[in-house]
């Protein structure tokens, strides 16, 4: 496990901070993070086009039981899981592709300390996220690049409507 981390955990109390932000960076930075991540995101997949969605069993149990020690370590001082494992989060992503979402949370996220974890600790968090939402693990991890992640969509559960 420390070998996924790199660097120290520093605990932090949520702030609201989109304001701060705003005026803190200027307006380009505020207008990021209004669009949030998935600003970041190509557009999503006509249908005939996709080749993998998250129901296919995209990552491990494992590579999520690590993921989960990685967001309690890292992001749980700021974010409770389940804002990242809803109907409302799985709508809100549904047809999206899983590398817009790995790059906006490994480019911007732990929000005081972006970028400071290794790429697999980024993918293994997703994986977590994942599997709160309920999406089947299976034999193969995520792996720990945008490109081959953006092979992937996300979608609602089956039974959804
Ligand atoms: C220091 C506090 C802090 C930490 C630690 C932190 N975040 Fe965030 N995160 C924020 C803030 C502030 C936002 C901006 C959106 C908001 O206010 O809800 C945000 C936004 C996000 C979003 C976008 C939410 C959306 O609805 O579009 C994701 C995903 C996210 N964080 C994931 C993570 C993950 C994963 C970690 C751990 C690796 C992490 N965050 C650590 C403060 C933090």
């Amino acid at each position: 496990m420390e070998a996924l981390i790199e660097s120290g955990g520093e605990t932090c109390r949520r702030e609201r901070k989109r304001t701060v932000r705003r005026f803190g960076t200027g307006i380009l930075f505020g207008s990021f993070l209004v669009l949030g991540w998935s600003a970041l995101d190509p557009a999503p997949l006509p249908a005939q086009e996709v080749e993998r969605s998250v129901l296919d069993g995209v990552f491990t149990e494992e590579q999520a039981n690590r993921g989960e020690s990685t967001f309690r370590t890292f992001c749980s001082s700021c974010h409770s899981n389940s804002e990242f494992a809803s109907p409302g989060f799985r709508e809100r992503t549904s047809g999206r592709r899983v590398g817009g979402f790995f790059e906006y949370i490994r480019f911007n996220m732990p929000e005081d300390s972006p970028a400071s974890l290794s790429a697999g600790a980024y993918a293994n968090v997703v994986a977590y996220i994942l599997y709160l939402n309920g999406f089947p693990p299976g034999d193969e991890e995520l792996p720990p690049r945008a490109s081959e992640l953006n092979d992937i969509v996300f979608s609602t559960l089956e039974d959804e409507p």
